[in-house]
């Protein structure tokens, strides 16, 4: 008889720009894999083909102002491809993803960064995601200048990274509010901390997620 087969778990990571998102990932991947935990990682906008093309139109400097709610619908568009191709089938098959940025990243962009309606939003997280959240979300947290003196560091800032301080500070806001409104799936990581104190922040997390998860 086929056994029922364990659905696996979405971790989503966020923060502002220069948080350290790519080393973090890294580590919470392979700290999964010591528990035998098989981890895809991936990454949004993007994560297959058809949705990195949508990323690279998204994130391309260009003279022609995007209008917000273009921008939406693109990485909404995107999103539905991800969640069809790579996270709706790894999640059925029983492995883990961990997803670089998710649907907090449209409310803090989109919503609180460019102005849209989060009601909007939150109607096409319904028709896409189809009640889909994410099991748990690491919510890396720096100060706005930090985070942006580390990404210009890094290379030429892309059509996001070009938006002002206020607009940051708007995201950043919104994902403490969404960590405070939701205190179970979120976690507020403070990323401004030596690599070993944020790891060990981690560790506390993932811990924590495995003994309530009762993986
Ligand atoms: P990244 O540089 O962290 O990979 O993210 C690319 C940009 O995409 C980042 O500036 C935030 C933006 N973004 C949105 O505006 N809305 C979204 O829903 C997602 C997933 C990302």
């Amino acid at each position: 008889m086929k056994t029922h087969q364990k659905r696996g778990m979405l971790v989503t990571i966020e923060g502002t720009e220069g948080v350290g998102k790519t080393t973090n990932i890294d580590f919470a991947k392979a700290w999964l894999a010591a528990q035998n935990i098989d981890v895809t990682t991936t990454r949004e906008p993007g994560g297959t083909p058809f949705a990195e093309q949508i990323r690279e139109l998204l994130l391309a400097t260009r003279d022609e102002p995007v209008a917000p709610l273009a921008e939406l619908l693109m990485v909404f568009a995107g999103r539905a491809q991800h969640l069809h191709r790579l996270i709706e089938p790894t999640l059925s098959a029983g492995g883990w993803v961990i997803c670089d940025r998710f649907t907090d990243a449209s409310y803090a962009y989109q919503g609180a960064g460019r102005g849209i309606d989060p009601q909007l939003i939150e109607q096409l997280e319904a028709i896409v995601q189809q009640g889909l959240q994410p099991d748990l979300t690491l919510i890396l947290d720096i100060p706005v200048a930090e985070g942006l003196k580390r990404a210009s560091a890094r290379s030429e800032p892309d059509r996001f990274e070009r938006e002002q301080v206020a607009f940051f500070e708007r995201v950043r806001g919104c994902y403490l509010a969404r960590a405070e409104r939701e205190p179970l799936r979120c976690v507020v990581i403070d990323a401004s901390q030596s690599i070993t104190a944020v790891q060990a922040q981690l560790d506390r997390a993932l811990t924590a997620f495995l003994q309530r998860s009762g993986q």
